[in-house]
């Protein structure tokens, strides 16, 4: 796609060719005719281009990145990112199950997440995951109750809380004290001395998470050095251990012209300024990195049909198929999502818009007071950035079934999920 359209980011794999817009040559039109709408789109070189834009700016240091399921949890994009030989980094049993099929070894899987039930923890420790990522003192307890039931000893890392202010959306951020994620530093450095006598843990290191789409990497720098200090305290102080887990919050550019993100390599420097100082790159650790839509959000597309366009007041809105039941985010966060017409002779003209869904809610927008290209009722839309936090958040409000998802690998385009019948309204139902 041009970068002649503003606020559209530049894309290798979402392009036009000749009018119309293509997801690696295949026309989106095609798709839209052969699976109706809406329908996510996911380019498969695309996860594997952003997974090696990742991997390639962790090269400095042994690592492991393990993707973020809950961006995206589709079996064919898990499948995708597992034959890369990246990790995953899950938050339930549903998601592991998920990681499990999709072929990534347990050995490659860590686990976060405030809330694990027991019937969680004993799943994952049957199938013998990486780290379970300890969220508090309680859970520590629930753990080694679970692995001394099994007669196995648990690998666990415990979860700090940097206390660095990411700069992020609040919902999005998770590394101050005053949200409900990891354990305050000096808490957990006192829990230390009781877990690596536990004959029921194995203490394999620490982690943190500050956020999601980092405004900018210094904060993610300032977390790393924390981190890194802590690390070097530990083993300096004969602890042995074997990883640390810096998180994901690799940002996004969806294009917003006023919010510009830096490019993934800027944020594996943030991590490498920040561990460097405390000599921590020397002592033989796997750095973890759990990137979530940096891999695989603008790798997807949710193509939406126009349904009618309509005025009221002073405001023109443009209704879509699509809706806050598919991208929530832009209800949720106020986030920004390009929208292009799928032909691209449309932005001849454009005009100021809403964005909206049929969904029965004033905050059901994908876009509000937006310039787009100027489109008629039965016209297709792309809306970018779809790949990550779309199909994983969507929900059945309003009766709505699940919409489909398309994976196009090596040109050639394959339903990946199907599209929700009436049927799967009622599923479970008396
Ligand atoms: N690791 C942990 C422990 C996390 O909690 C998250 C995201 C990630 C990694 C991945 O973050 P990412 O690299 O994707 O930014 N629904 C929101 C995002 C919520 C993220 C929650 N945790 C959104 O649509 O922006």
């Amino acid at each position: 796609m041009s970068t002649r359209y503003p606020g559209v980011p530049d894309s290798a794999h979402f392009r036009y060719e000749g009018s119309a817009l293509t997801c690696d040559g295949v026309p989106l039109a095609d798709l839209a005719e052969a699976h109706d709408t809406p329908t996510y789109v996911y380019s498969r070189a695309a996860i594997e281009a952003a997974f090696r834009r990742v991997d390639d700016a962790m090269a400095f240091t042994p690592h492991l990145v393990a993707y973020a399921v809950k961006a995206n949890g589709n079996l064919a994009v898990l499948r995708t990112l597992a034959a890369l030989g990246c990790g995953a980094d899950i938050v339930s049993v549903g998601e592991l199950e998920r990681a499990l099929r999709a072929g990534f070894p347990a050995a490659r899987i860590v686990y976060s997440g405030v809330g694990k039930r027991r019937d969680e923890l004993r799943r994952a420790l049957e199938v013998g995951v990486r780290s379970l990522h300890v969220e508090s003192e309680a859970e520590l307890a629930a753990i080694v109750e679970v692995a001394r039931a099994l007669g196995v000893r648990a690998p666990v890392s415990l979860r700090v809380n940097p206390d660095v202010d990411p700069a992020t959306h609040p919902y999005i951020a998770t590394g101050l004290t005053s949200s409900k994620f990891g354990i305050p530093l000096a808490q957990a450095e006192a829990l230390l001395p009781d877990l690596v006598r536990s004959p029921h843990l194995e203490f394999e290191g620490f982690a943190c998470h500050i956020g999601s789409q980092l405004g900018s990497p210094t904060p993610l720098r300032d977390a790393c050095a924390i981190m890194g200090a802590l690390a070097v305290r530990t083993l300096d102080a004969g602890i042995p251990m074997k990883a640390l887990d810096v998180g994901g919050g690799w940002s996004l550019d969806y294009g917003h012209e006023a919010n510009p993100y830096p490019p993934p390599a800027a944020y594996g420097e943030a991590i490498r300024e920040g561990l460097t100082g405390s000599g921590v790159l020397a002592r033989g650790l796997t750095i973890v990195t759990e990137p979530g839509r940096s891999l695989v959000g603008d790798a997807g597309v949710l193509l939406t049909r126009v349904l009618y366009r309509k005025h009221q007041g002073e405001r023109a809105f443009v209704v879509v198929d699509a809706a806050m039941t598919e991208l929530i985010r832009p209800s949720l966060y106020g986030a920004y999502h390009a929208i292009v017409p799928c032909d691209e002779s449309k932005w001849a003209q454009t005009e100021t818009v809403d964005v909206v869904g049929p969904v029965c809610e004033s905050g059901d927008f994908l876009a509000k007071e937006r310039t787009l290209a100027s489109v008629q009722a039965g016209d297709l839309l792309a809306v970018r950035g779809a790949g990550a936090y779309g199909r994983e958040m969507a929900m059945a409000y309003n009766a709505r079934p699940r919409a489909a998802e398309v994976l196009v690998e090596g040109g050639v385009a394959r339903l990946v999920r199907t599209r929700g019948d009436v049927a799967s309204l009622f599923a479970g139902e008396d």
